[in-house]
């Protein structure tokens, strides 16, 4: 895919909505997109309404944010948020999709507030030359059916698929279009003499569930906006015009990429062999997590006597990320890693037997989605 920067260099650090590429240095993204990390205050208020805190914030995968504290505050006055997030359905959802998506399922349950989701098959035909629009409509279909099996309430979820609804969203994307310059948005999205047009409008069309719900409802609430940290150029240029067109900037809170199973760089679904699929079977996720990239040593002799690095290790950021929620059980793998105690092969065989557990019940859930889909689209309600 052509990304509009055209950016062809080294290992540099890129994150943009279309590429992340290069060891990514989140301290150095807080700074340079001027978002702000989590604070303990923050973080305290936080956990009043959620009794305890989410194991994503408390190990900072959700780790930067936009108002959210302005957020907690409008919802201590009695003025509630929405909830709002999306996916550019261009192939099967992998894990590291779905860790943004059980956080939010987690606010919605806690805060008692509807999500609005968009599935942005417009957005995935746009940027890629190759794709037809077919394409990311089925592929809308199907992600839509992992997300449910996240678990969503259906009174409280609501799914736009943007090629079917855009008559819901039309009006807004009017209004954020108007009041965003070619100047601004080339210098936020890199556009170049070669970009489609489509793709140049295109912001207008991610920012406008931000304020959906005043035009369903009356309602004029802020909404939050949980997504990982590539988003952001999105809401930056979509708070610039919020409050002229009358609404509550949109709040964000930002999340990490999970890494892939290779040596560095997220899980992408432009590398299948690093990234483990909901639907893939057991003995592919086997087979992908026997080649994961680990911090081990060249011989078991070895690793025995100098212990392994599992700062390095894929395979222990999978029980980071989603496998181990004892901290206390974490920290002994760790040590017993670094002090060669355990070898890699037995990391890889309970991660796949536990990543095998946790997709054959999203399997079961995501088949059972098929029948109540309908009851989560925008249009049905
Ligand atoms: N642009 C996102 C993607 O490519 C999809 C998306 C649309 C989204 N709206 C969103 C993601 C809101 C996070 C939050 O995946």
């Amino acid at each position: 895919m052509a990304s509009p920067n055209n950016d062809e260099n080294n290992n540099e650090m890129v994150v943009t909505p279309w590429e992340v590429k290069g060891k990514v240095d989140y301290e150095r993204l807080i700074r340079e997109f001027g978002t702000q990390p989590l604070t303990p205050e923050l973080l305290a208020k936080l956990e009043t309404y959620t009794n305890k805190l989410h194991l994503q914030i408390e190990r900072r995968i959700f780790f930067s944010h936009r108002d959210v504290d302005t957020v907690l505050k409008l919802y201590e006055q009695g003025i509630k948020f929405v909830l709002y997030t999306g996916r550019g359905p261009s192939g099967p959802v992998h894990i590291g999709h779905l860790i943004p998506w059980i956080f939010t399922r987690h606010l919605q349950e806690k805060f008692k507030t509807r999500l609005y989701f968009q599935m942005t098959d417009d957005e995935k035909f746009l940027i890629d030359d190759q794709r037809t629009l077919a394409d990311t409509q089925k592929w809308s279909y199907e992600n839509a059916l992992d997300l449910i099996a996240v678990g969503f309430k259906p009174e409280d979820t609501f799914i736009i698929y943007d090629s079917q609804d855009m008559d819901l969203l039309y009006d807004i994307t009017l209004e954020v279009a108007k009041r965003i310059t070619y100047s601004t948005a080339r210098s936020t999205f890199g556009f170049q003499d070669s970009t489609n047009i489509g793709w140049v409008y295109w912001p207008a069309i991610q920012a406008a569930p931000c304020f959906i719900h005043k035009k369903l409802t009356g309602e004029n609430v802020p909404a939050l906006i949980p997504a990982a940290i590539d988003q952001d150029p999105y809401w930056r240029v979509t708070r610039d015009i919020a409050q002229k067109l009358g609404y509550y900037k949109p709040a964000q809170i930002h999340c990490r990429f999970l890494p892939g199973l290779g040596a560095g760089g997220k899980m992408s679904a432009s590398m299948p062999e690093t990234s483990i699929f909901t639907i893939d079977p057991p003995d592919v996720v086997k087979k992908k997590i026997w080649n994961a990239f680990t911090g081990g040593k060249g011989t078991a002799a070895e690793q025995r006597k100098l212990g392994a690095d599992p700062t390095v290790c894929s395979i222990f950021q999978y029980y980071f990320f989603l496998f181990e929620e004892s901290n206390e059980k974490l920290a002994e793998r760790e040590r017993k890693c670094r002090s060669g105690e355990t070898l890699c092969g037995e990391c890889k065989k309970d991660i796949a037997e536990k990543l095998n557990q946790f997709l054959e019940a999203h399997r079961e859930r995501r088949e059972k989605a098929k029948d109540t889909i309908e009851q989560y689209h925008v249009k049905r309600k």
